[in-house]
């Protein structure tokens, strides 16, 4: 079962924007199924490398964005971003080591602190950015 169904409330009217969010709900899901036991043979490890990897990616592109607008809540934006990435490195080497979360409780704090900052922050953002003309 997936994780999260991709629907228009997860739009933020920015093109860019969304299409990036989706690939990371996309990899979430691919996590899900494999941790569920529906698909065998999935490295996961490698899956939440590449989850990781393209999160960083996309932080880069929102940033990029609000620095084109001068977005005045970029400082907090950017801030909620290095806190992300920092908590996650951190479950991600306990995990490493055997200690601090499962797989499963990785899986869903980043699900859930996904949604979170996709309907609140990064919604802001998408609306900041249309108002400068940006869809
Ligand atoms: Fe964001």
């Amino acid at each position: 079962m997936p994780m999260i169904v991709w629907s228009n409330q997860f739009s933020v009217g920015v093109q860019e924007v969304d299409k990036q969010h989706q690939v990371l709900v996309g990899i979430l899901n691919r996590l899900g199924t494999a941790l569920n036991g529906q698909v065998s043979g999935v490295d996961n490890r490698q899956v939440i490398d590449e989850l990781v990897q393209y999160t960083v990616y996309h932080f880069g592109t929102e940033e990029r964005l609000m620095r084109e607008i001068s977005y005045a809540g970029i400082v907090r934006h950017v801030h909620e971003h290095q806190a992300f990435v920092k908590q996650v490195s951190q479950m991600v080497t306990q995990l490493d080591h055997g200690q601090g979360p499962s797989l499963v409780e990785l899986l869903l704090f980043l699900r859930d602190w996904l949604v979170s900052h996709i309907l609140h922050s990064d919604r802001d953002m998408g609306d900041a950015l249309n108002l400068a003309g940006i869809r």
